[in-house]
Formats: structure tokens, sequence, C-alpha cells
């Protein structure tokens, strides 16, 4: 290897999962309980900058800017180890990431960070990695960023072991317009991040009952979007994500992310589409804000709708994004 820097660019976008991951079968190697189901959002990314420098004794970490310490960057520093045995380099690296997104909302930062970090990582040293690798690599950073590496819609396969865990698209980003309409509810950091809660998830009665019945669910998910139905799409959407929320409730200890807030969207949500016809339904995450998925032609309306239930609230918007792809090699 020549003795100046290699370092490359890559950005990759945020996903929101209709069928949705929590809970490990191996914590290590984040395998997960179940197989899962996301879009990529094409208007949230993180652009992340790897160089790997012979003179660097450690691994330095930048988010928008300022530079990170604590468990960020014990988490960037263990998962570069991971990728240092697995490219054969004993290099550190500088790491540079931008989001174009507020972090620490119920927004999935991890799952972009830990995709356009992977491929930048890889891209830096000449590695023509495949994207099934890629999915496979970023995986064991964070567990949705396995789903960030595909374009569009993407199913997340469990497997069994490392090499079978990984992320593949099932539809592309144009095969139907969906549109994420995100009321941040609050942008507050969450006590309880994803990783703590997926070592919880089991001490939950209901869990087995969410595993059990996952496949199932992933099955009507899959085949409502290559129809393009709405109605079934929304149906198992909701219920995916009040189960994963009713697990999180009734672990222990219990994790209780909504807020008053959140639970009027979501009943106004179920009162625009069974009784005013917009295309429309809700999902959450490990946090109170309320992801609104619509078809593009009632997006307006929901903002709209959204504007007048709270005037302050702050609301993204997003289509449906690309795979992760290298900006500067
Ligand atoms: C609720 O991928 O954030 O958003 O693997 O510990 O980083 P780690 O967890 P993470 O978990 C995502 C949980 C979720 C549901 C989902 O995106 O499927």
């Amino acid at each position: 290897m020549a003795d100046g820097p290699r370092s490359a660019t890559a950005r990759a976008h945020s996903n929101i999962a209709f069928v949705k991951y929590w809970g490990n079968r191996d914590h290590r190697l984040r395998l997960p309980a179940n197989s899962s189901i996301s879009m990529n959002l094409a208007d949230l990314h993180t652009t992340t900058t790897v160089a790997w420098e012979r003179s660097l004794r450690l691994d330095t970490l930048r988010i928008n800017g300022a530079l990170a310490a604590d468990s960020a960057l014990e988490r960037v520093r263990n998962h570069l180890d991971m990728l240092r045995a697995r490219f054969k380099t004993r290099r550190y690296a500088r790491v540079c990431s931008m989001n174009n997104f507020p972090m620490g909302t119920g927004i999935a930062s991890s799952a972009s960070a830990f995709a356009a970090l992977t491929m930048a990582a890889g891209t830096a040293l000449g590695l023509n990695l495949s994207e099934r690798e890629l999915s496979i690599l970023a995986r064991m950073g964070s567990g949705s960023a396995a789903r960030s590496i595909p374009s569009g819609y993407v199913e997340w396969h469990a497997g069994h072991s490392h090499e079978t865990s990984f992320a593949e698209t099932f539809a592309s980003s144009d095969h139907w317009k969906l549109i994420d309409v995100i009321a941040i509810v609050s942008r507050a950091h969450k006590r309880t991040g994803s990783s703590a809660g997926h070592e919880t998830a089991g001490s939950s009665v209901l869990q087995p009952a969410r595993i059990g019945s996952a496949a199932d669910r992933m099955g009507a998910v899959k085949s409502a979007i290559m129809r393009r139905d709405f109605e079934q799409f929304a149906s198992v959407v909701e219920e995916d994500s009040n189960l994963m929320h009713a697990v999180m409730m009734t672990s222990d200890p219990p994790l209780l992310y909504w807020a008053p807030l959140s639970f009027a969207i979501m009943k106004e949500v179920r009162h625009w589409r069974t009784v005013e016809h917009l295309q429309v339904c809700f999902t959450l995450d490990a946090g109170p804000n309320v992801h609104c998925i619509c078809a593009s032609t009632d997006a307006d309306a929901v903002v709209a709708r959204l504007q007048a239930l709270s005037s302050e609230l702050e609301i993204l918007r997003s289509t449906v994004g690309c795979g992760a792809y290298i900006l500067k090699p």
C-alpha cells in the first residue's frame, strides 16, 4: 500500500421499517430475531469520508463538524476494529460524518451512519465489495444499517449465521412513490437507545408472539407493496408497529417511547384514512416521532392536517431513496 492516506466518501440514506427489527438471536453478531422490511429515505442521509492514515495512532471521528467522544466514538472504533481485521490493514482512520437530519430523535441515524462508514472504509482501501458483503458488514455496526446498503424497498433476511444475514432490494425506488411525512414530536435525545432495547426485548412475554407471527406480516407487507395495495399495507404496518411497542412497553424495564402527541397523531392518522379516505398510515421506531407513510397524492393533505394539529410541530418529508453510493472514490 502507498504511504499517502487512502480515502473515500460515501453517502447512505436512512430507512423506515414496515416490519420492524426488535431483539437479536445473537447480540454480538447482530443476528436479528426476525426478518424485516423497510424503504430507504431519499431526503435523509449521512455522508461520510474515511481516510486511512499511516501516521494516525488512533481513530478520530467528527460528526457534523464536532469531534465526537464517548459512546459514539467507541461504537465507531469497535466497527473499525472489525473492518481492520476483515480488510487486513493496521492503519487507523480519520472519519468525518455529516447528517442532514437531526440525530437521536428516533430517526435512524445509526442506519445511514454505519452503512456510509462501511462503504467508505472498504472503498478507501480499493476493495470491491459486493452489495451483499457490504450489507453483512454494515449490520455488525447497526442492524438497520444492513438495510441502508441496497436501494428502494428492502428485505433483511434474518438468516441463521453471519454470512446469511443480509438485506437486498425486492422492489425499486420508483416502483411505488410512497412518501414518509415525519412528525418530529420531540428532538430530545432518547434515554434508552435501540441497542439496549434489543437486549431486553426477550424479557417481554409478548416477544415470542411477535416473532412467531413476523413471517406472516413479512409476506403481507411484501405482497401489498408489490400490488401497491395501500389498504393491506396500512393495516399490517400499523399492526407491526403496535406489536413492537407492546413488546417495548411490557419489557423489563418497560420502554415507553410514545408521547401524548404521538398518540394523538396516531389516532388522527387512523381517522384520516378510515373516515376521510386519505392513503396514510403510521409507524414509530424507538422514539416519539410519528412516521406518516402516505401515497404521494395525499402527502400535502397529511402535512396540512399535522400542522393544524400543532403549529409548532416540525415536519420532515422524504420520498423513497436509492442505496448507498460513493461520492468521491
Ligand atoms: C425500532 O438498528 O438502531 O428502528 O443494531 O443496536 O443499532 P442497533 O439497533 P437499530 O434498531 C432499529 C430498531 C427500530 C426498528 C427497525 O428499524 O427495524
